[in-house]
This record gives C-alpha cells, sequence and structure tokens, in this order.
C-alpha cells in the first residue's frame, strides 16, 4: 500500500469515527462537548515523541505478521511467553552491560529525575571542554545534592551507609566547588579535573538499587523467569518466543522509536550443538519468507568466548593495536578503545573506515573450539540452504554474547536497515543467578519487518467491509440485525449502520469504506422474502432468499 493510499484510509477511519460519535449524540441527545471540569481549560494531547499510534487499516499487517510468528516459530516447537513491561534496573544492568549504550543511555527508568542527574554527571570527559558546559555541569551537581537531601528525608530512597556517605560528601564538595567558581576559577583545568573526578565517582556509587526501568528488550527478562519459574527442571532446551513493546531513549528517526516492537526467540537449557544455532536462524528466515519479506541479507561472525586464548586476548591486542591510532579517532571510539575496543569495530564514522579495516581480525584469535563451533555453524547452515554473509566486524552492542552473532538487513530502511539481531549468551542465565545453562536467540525489529513490506508494496490487502446492509424502516431494522448476526457468524466483516439512511447515502457510505457487497433491506424486501445483493465494483443486483443469499456470501467468503 502507497503512502497515498494509507493516508486515504487514515482519513477515511477518522471520518467514520466522526460520523458515528455524530450519530451518537444524535440519538442520545447529548451535548457537542463534555461539561469542562472546574479550572481545567481545553488542551490537544499528541503521542509523546519517539512513541506513535498504530492504526487501522495498518493494524491489520501487524496482525498479519504476528500471526504468521505464532504459526512458524509454532512448527520449531517454541511457546510463548509474556514477561512485564517493568523489571529491576539492575537486571538489565547485569545482563546487557553498565557500560552499554542501551543502559547508560536509553533506558527509561524511575525515579527517572534522578537518573536524568545520574546520566549526566556520570561522565566528566563533557564538562572539561569549555567554561559553559563546566558551570552547566556544576550547577547539576548543586541541584542534585540538594534533590538527594529531599529523596533520603523523604525516605524515596534507601538510607544505607554508601548513600548517606556519598550523599554528605556531595554536598560538601558542591560547597566546595561552588567556593572555587566563585573566586574566579571558570575555566576547566587539572583541579576542577580532580574535584570533578570526585563528584563523578560519588555519583556512580550512589545506590539507586530499588529502581525499576522498562524493558529495552527481551532476553533478560525472558532468562530471569526461566530461573524463577525453575524451568532448567523442564525438558531441555526450553524454547521460547515473545511479542511486545520494548523501550529506548535513542534520537527519533525512521524505523528508529523510542517504543517500538520487537518479535524474539530464546531457546535455554540444552546443548550448545552448532545445529541449534544454524535451525534458530532457519527459523527466522522461514518465518520472514512467510511474511513475503524479500531482499534481507543475513550476516554471521563468532565472537568467541571470554578467556585469554580467544576473546579477551583479541580484546587486548585490539586495544593496543587502537592505541596505536587514537588520535585519528573520533571521540567515541578513543573512549570505547577502554571500556570496550569490539565496539570500535561497529563504527560508521566514514573517516574510520580504512583504519578499522587494517585492525586483526577475530576469526585469526578464536580458541580451537570456538573456531569449530563457528566452522560446523556455516556447515549447518548449509545443510538447511540458508545463504548468509560473513561480517568479521559484527560484534553487537549487548555485553552477554559470545561466539555465534548474526544480524539481518531489509531493504526500504534506509540507515536503520537492521531487522532482526540475535547470538549465542552461554552463561547470562548463570550469572543472573541460575544454573550453569546455555542460551541463543534473537529479536526481530517489528517496525522495520512492517515498513520494508509496505516499501515493498506488501500491504494487508483489502480492508474494507465484505457487506454494507443498507435499511430502511422498521421491520427491516430487525431483519437486518438477524441478517448482521448470521453473516457475521459465517465470517464475513458487516457494517450494519445504527441509525436509519435513505438508500442513496447508505451506498455512498458502503463504497466509502470499500465495501463489496450492498445488501438492501426495506420492507417491500422484507414483506416478500426476496432480499437484494448489490456488488459495489459493477453495480450489479441480484434477488435472493435468505437462505440463498447467505450461501452464496458463504461461498463467495470461501473463495475469498
Ligand atoms: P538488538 O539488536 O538490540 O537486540 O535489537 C533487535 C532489533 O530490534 C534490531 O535489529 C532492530 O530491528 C530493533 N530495534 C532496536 N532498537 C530499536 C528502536 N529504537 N526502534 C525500532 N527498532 C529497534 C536485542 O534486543 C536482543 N535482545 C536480541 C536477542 C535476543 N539476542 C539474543 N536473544
Amino acid at each position: 500500500m502507497s503512502d497515498q493510499e494509507r493516508a486515504a484510509k487514515r482519513a477515511q477511519w477518522e471520518e467514520i469515527n466522526r460520523a458515528k460519535a455524530a450519530a451518537k449524540q444524535k440519538e442520545q441527545g447529548t451535548p457537542d462537548s463534555a461539561e469542562p471540569r472546574a479550572g481545567l481549560t481545553q488542551k490537544q494531547f499528541q503521542a509523546i515523541r519517539g512513541t506513535r499510534d498504530l492504526l487501522p487499516p495498518d493494524t491489520a499487517l501487524w496482525n498479519h505478521v504476528e500471526q504468521t510468528a505464532h504459526e512458524v516459530f509454532g512448527t520449531f516447537g517454541f511457546g510463548e511467553i509474556r514477561t512485564p513491561i517493568i523489571e529491576s534496573t539492575e537486571l538489565f544492568a547485569r545482563s546487557i552491560g553498565g557500560e552499554t549504550d542501551v543502559v547508560s543511555k536509553e533506558m527509561y527508568s524511575f525515579p527517572e529525575e534522578l537518573d536524568f542527574f545520574r546520566q549526566n554527571l556520570g561522565t566528566i570527559s563533557e564538562a572539561m571542554q569549555n567554561e559553559g558546559r563546566l558551570n552547566r555541569y556544576l550547577n547539576l551537581v548543586v541541584v542534585f545534592s540538594e534533590r538527594l537531601k529531599d529523596e533520603l528525608n523523604a525516605n524515596r530512597l534507601p538510607q544505607t551507609p554508601t548513600n548517606l556517605g556519598a550523599f554528605q560528601q556531595l554536598a560538601d564538595l558542591s560547597s566546595e566547588a561552588l567556593g572555587r567558581w566563585n573566586s574566579g576559577k571558570t575555566k576547566p583545568d587539572p583541579e576542577w579535573e580532580e574535584l570533578l573526578g570526585r563528584a563523578e565517582t560519588m555519583v556512580r556509587d550512589f545506590d539507586l538499587e530499588d529502581k525499576e526501568s522498562l524493558r529495552p528488550e527481551g532476553t533478560a527478562g525472558t532468562c530471569r523467569a526461566y530461573i524463577e519459574h525453575h524451568m532448567q527442571q523442564l525438558p531441555q532446551p526450553v524454547k521460547l518466543y515473545y511479542m511486545g513493546p520494548m523501550f529506548r531513549r535513542e534520537r527519533p528517526q525512521k524505523g528508529r522509536y523510542r517504543q517500538f516492537y520487537q518479535i524474539g526467540a530464546e531457546i535455554l537449557g540444552g546443548a550448545d550443538a552448532p545445529a541449534i544455532d544454524a535451525e534458530l536462524i532457519e527459523m527466522l528466515m522461514t518465518f520472514f519468507d512467510k511474511c513475503g519479506l524479500q531482499g534481507t541479507e543475513l550476516s554471521i561472525n563468532s565472537i568467541g568466548h571470554s578467556a585469554d586464548n580467544c576473546r579477551r586476548g583479541y580484546s587486548a591486542l585490539l586495544r593496543s593495536e587502537l592505541e596505536k591510532v587514537k588520535d585519528k579517532l573520533g571521540a567515541d571510539s578513543q573512549r570505547r578503545i577502554e571500556t570496550n575496543p569490539l565496539r570500535v569495530l561497529d563504527s560508521k564514522l566514514e573517516h574510520e573506515q580504512p583504519i578499522i579495516e587494517k585492525l586483526p581480525r577475530i576469526a585469526d584469535h578464536l580458541c580451537d573450539d570456538c573456531k569449530t563451533h563457528y566452522a560446523v555453524v556455516k556447515h549447518e547452515l548449509e545443510l538447511r540452504g540458508v545463504i548468509y554473509r560473513e561480517n568479521w566486524r559484527l560484534v553487537r552492542g549487548l555485553d552477554y554474547y559470545m561466539r555465534t552473532t548474526f544480524e539481518i538487513t531489509a531493504p526500504g530502511l534506509g540507515s536503520q536497515n537492521a531487522v532482526c539481531g540475535g547470538g549465542r549468551y552461554d552463561g547470562l542465565v548463570e550469572l543472573l543467578g541460575g544454573p550453569p545453562t546455555k542460551g541463543i536467540g534473537f529479536a526481530i525489529g517489528e517496525d522495520r519487518l512492517i515498513l520494508s513490506l509496505e516499501e515493498s508494496g506488501k500491504g494487508a490487502g483489502r480492508q474494507g467491509r465484505d457487506v454494507y446492509i443498507a435499511w430502511m424502516g422498521e421491520r427491516a431494522y430487525a431483519t437486518a440485525i438477524r441478517a448482521a448476526k448470521d453473516l457475521r457468524n459465517a465470517g464475513c466483516s458487516v457494517e450494519l449502520p445504527p441509525t436509519e439512511l435513505k438508500f442513496g447515502k447508505a451506498l455512498e457510505r458502503a463504497s466509502k469504506l470499500g465495501s463489496r457487497f450492498a445488501l438492501i433491506l426495506g420492507d417491500s424486501e422484507v414483506a416478500d422474502g426476496q432480499w437484494t445483493l448489490k456488488t459495489l465494483a459493477d453495480g450489479s443486483q441480484q434477488k435472493l432468499s435468505e437462505a440463498a443469499l447467505l450461501e452464496y456470501l458463504r461461498n463467495q467468503k470461501a473463495g475469498l
């Protein structure tokens, strides 16, 4: 469906809603608008930045995609899991990694205000750039220490010795900083760096352990549920899938939202046989195929496991190579040399590309077991006819991965073209307090999948009604209600206008709604038992008895 068609459908839908509301008001004699409550003026609200409403007819495609996932995943032995949208912040910090962008910058956490301070005061490098930024940082320190005082006094934060101590130190530090600033020392210098460094540590140490976050992804919650419900006692592996909204505070753009939807699957427990990795990917490609998504590209890689003779050794080598070219790298990559050198490989900055291409590659530094695992995964994919491309720079942005990682891109998405990401994460369940457990999974970005399907013209097909019942007269109305019930039971989508309309007006409505047939019921049709059915595409009409008409429409429906 093109953008224009979608806009037309949406306009139709809005018109229907307006007409319905007007009809209801006319029927009930309700006033045009509700009486405003005392003190409240009128205000129009809009969906907040990065979130959006999904409306019919677009939701039909969402339902179709989700139905396809239920069916395809079911054929591979997966069962659906539904976990809460809110989990403890600590769960995500532990599994995804406290230093990752998702956890350190993008999570919606509560109490939100304190989290804002934490994110803004957690690194001082920006504040050390110029006088203005230093000033902003100091202001935030002062406001933060006042807010903490309020929160601690009101018992909304744990009154632990760490917190009380950190609060006192922060209060002292903020008056020291104010004194220094007021004495004219307003330029970033080593003394400021030392002072801000102390503030940074205190802010980080502060214990906000009772915090909760909106889930930014589904793997952590699924692993938590696996442990909490002792699923390791079930026959292994346990195969689970989920779908639903996720939340990340990212800069919104096409294909990137702050509330977005994922369809994900996880295999937990049992062995780590490469055939499991390959079958999971096979399932994913089958799903895309059944959805009609074309032009996908599957990239795979192995990032080994965390041991000196494998990824850790490689990371150290990478770090030392990156140190040699540090001054040619951008600020993000420079920071990542320390925090996670592998993530430098993810960089999209043009001037960094030739530098990255010359870096050592992980495939040459995997341990023997990981090397074999990766080779067999590739062989198993070939056995299943799955076409892949190897990408040595595919390291993924979440900390829990090891060995197999993969990503799928789809056309029509611009820069946000990853429609799915996943990989193996043996060890994550154990890290979250469960038994040693193998794990692998993926998540599809449903918004992006839908966008790509729409861009390629794979809309959800006809969205109109099957039958619009144009009725006039009291007796006809009673018959129309019965006819609507019978037709709906037969699976037809039926529109029954709630108030009487002249036939001309009713037929106009029927065609605006994209109806296929109009069933015309007037008192004469009811009296002689012969109903009129009009095919709206060509205007032809036929007269049929009630039973014959139902039979005709049932057959038409079956042939649709
Ligand atoms: P991820 O790569 O962070 O992995 O996200 C998976 C997919 O979700 C992305 O490829 C993208 O299509 C979609 N996505 C992510 N952020 C956004 C956004 N802001 N707006 C729209 N779509 C987005 C994970 O989430 C892992 N939990 C996947 C996984 C499951 N690995 C193992 N099991």
